[in-house]
C-alpha cells in the first residue's frame, strides 16, 4: 500500500503493574483514548516527520523493525495524533508504537501481521522503558480486557464494569525510573517482596472472583490492598494519595495508582449512577476522564 493508517486504544491495570514485572498476574482494560498513525511512503529511507527524521522514539523504531524483516528499503512520513495523555500511566507509548507497527505492517505487506507488529512494538518500548513487561502493548494490540502474565501473555477475559474514572495527578515521570524503584526495594528487602508477590497474586484470584459476583464494594477494598503494596514498594507520591483520599471522601469503592506510580494517574472505582457525581467533585481539584473500558484493540482506520 502506498499509504495506510491505524489506530490503538491506551489502558488501565485495574490490578497488578509492577508486579507483573515478576511475572505476576495484572488485570487491564484497553480505554476509549486512542492513538491514530497514518504513513505514506517517502522516496527516502527513514521515518520522517515533514522534513525531521524520527530516530530513537518508539514509532519509528517499530516501523523500522518491519521493514527490516520485510525486507522494505523506501521510508515513510508520519502523522502521530493522541488522544492519550503521556507519561501518566495510559499506555499512550505502547499504543503509538503498536499503531506505528500496524501501519508499517499494512504498507509492506497489505495486511495487519498481529505477531510482528507484537515484537515491533516490543522493540519500540524497549526504548523508553526498562525491563517492559509486555502488558501495555499486548493490551493495545488486542484491546478489550485481560488477565496477562508475562510468561503466558494476554487471555482475553470479560470485565463488567462500563467506564472508570482516572484521576491525573499532572505529575509526569517516567516509567523505567518507576521499575528500577521497585527493583531497588526488592534487592534491598528479598523475603518481603516474596510476601507481596504472593499477597499479590492471591488479591488477583479474589479481584476476578468479586468481577464475577459484580461485588464492587469488594473490588474497591482490593484496590485499597493493591495500592498499599504499590506504596510499600515505593512507587506511590504525596499526590496519588492525595487524589485517592478525595475519592474516597467523595463516596468511591475504591482507588489506586495505574501504570507506574510516582504520580501519572489514580482510577476510582464507584456505582455507575454515583461516578458522574464523584467526577464532578474531584474536578474541583484534579483533571479527570470518564472513560469507557474494553475499547477495540488495534485497528485499520480510513484515511
Ligand atoms: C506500566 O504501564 C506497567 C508497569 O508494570 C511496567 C511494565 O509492566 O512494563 C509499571
Amino acid at each position: 500500500m502506498m499509504k495506510a493508517a491505524t489506530s490503538a486504544p491506551g489502558k488501565v491495570i485495574l490490578f497488578g503493574e509492577h508486579f507483573v514485572v515478576y511475572d505476576r498476574p495484572a488485570i487491564v482494560s484497553a480505554i476509549h483514548l486512542r492513538a491514530r498513525i497514518e504513513a505514506w511512503i517517502h522516496d527516502q529511507p527513514g521515518v520522517w516527520i515533514g522534513s525531521r527524521r524520527l530516530v530513537n522514539h518508539p514509532a519509528s523504531r517499530a516501523i523500522e523493525y518491519v521493514f527490516e524483516k520485510a525486507g522494505f528499503t523506501s521510508g515513510v512520513t508520519l502523522k502521530i495524533s493522541s488522544s492519550i495523555p503521556s507519561s501518566v500511566g495510559l499506555g499512550s507509548s505502547a499504543s503509538i508504537a503498536v499503531a506505528s507497527a500496524g501501519t508499517a505492517s499494512l504498507i509492506t505487506l497489505g495486511r495487519i501481521d498481529e505477531e510482528l507488529v507484537k515484537l515491533a512494538a516490543g522493540e519500540g518500548e524497549k526504548i523508553i522503558h526498562f525491563n517492559p513487561s509486555g502488558i501495555d502493548t499486548s493490551t493495545a494490540l488486542y484491546g478489550g480486557g485481560g488477565l496477562y502474565t508475562r510468561s503466558r501473555g494476554f487471555t482475553p477475559i470479560e470485565i463488567p464494569l462500563k467506564k472508570i474514572l482516572i484521576i491525573d495527578t499532572g505529575k509526569t515521570r517516567k516509567t523505567g525510573e518507576m521499575v528500577k524503584r521497585v527493583k531497588e526495594f526488592m534487592e534491598k528487602n528479598k523475603e518481603r517482596f516474596d510476601k507481596i508477590l504472593k499477597r499479590e497474586e492471591e488479591l488477583i484470584e479474589e479481584a476476578l472472583d468479586a468481577f464475577r459476583s459484580l461485588d464492587l464494594e469488594r473490588l474497591g477494598r482490593l484496590m485499597l490492598e493493591n495500592q498499599s503494596l504499590l506504596r510499600e514498594v515505593g512507587v506511590s507520591s504525596l499526590e496519588i494519595e492525595e487524589a485517592v483520599k478525595i475519592a474516597l471522601d467523595a463516596g468511591a469503592y475504591g482507588a489506586k495508582l495505574t501504570g507506574a506510580g510516582g504520580g501519572g494517574c489514580v482510577i476510582c472505582l464507584a456505582d455507575e449512577d454515583r461516578i458522574e457525581g464523584i467526577s464532578k467533585i474531584i474536578s474541583n481539584r484534579f483533571k479527570v476522564y470518564l472513560t469507557e473500558l474494553s475499547a477495540d484493540g488495534l485497528r485499520e482506520e480510513k484515511i
